[in-house]
């Protein structure tokens, strides 16, 4: 079994390190896997020129799956956008056709007082957001900057569906519920955009062949709202690339950090690129702040969905789950005077818990 290993920029390399550091151990245990790494985004494009390299595709396409570390920095910000070090991730989603993007938000009980919300309201908390990723807004065409008639500049994007991409995102949630609690909210701006009573109306229809799954619908705006008044009425949420960005941000900060989420972006043969959802974070990269548990736990959702070495992954959550119960924190789910560990120290606690 090969993994490719993808650090990218910012805290990407700290933070693979320690999975990889994980995954070394497990290997050491039995676990044959070999690991390859590559360069993306801006690191890739300080390299060679572009945030995707061909050298870096031919990695991916020889291995079984992808470890992604996070990419993007300000000195990037101002390159045409095709040379930008999100370019690397948003090809290489829609390279691999990787449409399902799980992002589970668990709380974890000694974190429940970390979130900004009051305990109560998240603790016990276990929400799976759906996020469908290679359409929408993000990948729809026309697209650009252009004069108007007016003679001002004008930006557009096109927000597009296609009844065969809401199909099989549908599909994936339906089943993902089967496995859970059973229910499914499915988010969309229906009483606004056209696209999304598309996706309302598809998801709908796919619903027939899931009777036993419970189904209902929100709005956007809504969601946004409930996330925050009472998360745990949600089971499920499957919902469009663009309001799945943002309302998995937004459910980070129920479980504490952003720090903590993984996730897991599949195609319809069970490739997938697993990443934190947490970004670059530049301004505290190389400093030993990060948290590489949102890492760490994507690596765990890697051996689960691509490798099928569900006994591992179990491992790597348990390890995590204790490490936490003894209370080891970095910066990011610390409370106000609680001592803190760096991003290595963490690792070491993960890989000494692994037992
Ligand atoms: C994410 C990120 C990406 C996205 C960026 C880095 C392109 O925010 O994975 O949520 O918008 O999808
Ligand atoms: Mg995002």
């Amino acid at each position: 079994m090969k993994i490719a290993v993808l650090p990218g920029d910012g805290i990407g390399p700290e933070i693979t390190a320690q999975a990889v550091r994980v995954l070394q151990t497990l290997s050491r245990d039995g676990l044959h896997i070999e690991l390859e790494t590559a360069l993306v985004g801006g690191a890739a494009f300080d390299a060679s020129g572009d945030p995707l390299p061909a050298a870096t595709i031919a990695v991916c396409e020889s291995a079984d799956a992808i470890l992604f570390g996070a990419v993007g920095g300000p000195q990037y910000d101002t390159l045409p956008r095709a040379q930008r070090p999100e370019q690397g991730l948003l090809r290489l989603r829609k390279h691999f056709d990787l449409f399902a993007n799980l992002r589970p938000a668990i709380v974890y009980p000694e974190l429940a007082h970390a979130s900004t919300l009051r305990a109560e309201v998240v603790a016990g908390l276990d929400l799976l957001i759906l996020r469908e990723l290679t359409g929408d807004i993000y990948f729809g065409q026309p697209r650009g900057i252009r004069i108007n008639e007016a003679g001002e500049r004008e930006g557009f994007d096109t927000m597009r569906y296609s009844e065969s991409e809401i199909r099989r995102i549908a599909h994936t949630a339906f089943q993902a519920a089967r496995k859970r609690a059973g229910r499914v909210c499915s988010v969309d701006k229906a009483n606004v955009l056209e696209t999304t009573q598309l996706w309302r109306d598809v998801v709908t229809e796919v619903h027939q062949e899931y009777t036993d799954v419970a189904l209902t619908h929100m709005y956007v705006d809504n969601a946004a709202m409930q996330l925050i008044r009472n998360p745990k009425q949600f089971d499920v949420i499957v919902t469009g690339n663009m309001f799945g960005d943002i309302l998995s941000d937004e459910a980070s900060m129920l479980t504490g950090s952003i720090g903590m989420l993984p996730s897991a972006s599949l195609n319809a043969r069970g490739f997938g690129l697993y990443e934190p959802i947490h970004g670059s974070a530049p301004d505290i990269a190389g400093k030993e702040l990060a948290n590489p548990l949102a890492t760490i736990l994507s690596t765990a959702m890697l051996l689960r969905y691509s490798l099928d070495q569900a006994g591992a992954a179990d491992r790597i959550e348990a390890a995590v789950r204790q490490v936490l119960a003894k209370g080891l924190r970095t910066a990011d789910i610390a409370q106000a005077g609680e001592a803190t560990v760096g991003t290595r120290a963490m690792g070491d606690a993960v890989i000494a818990a692994l037992g």
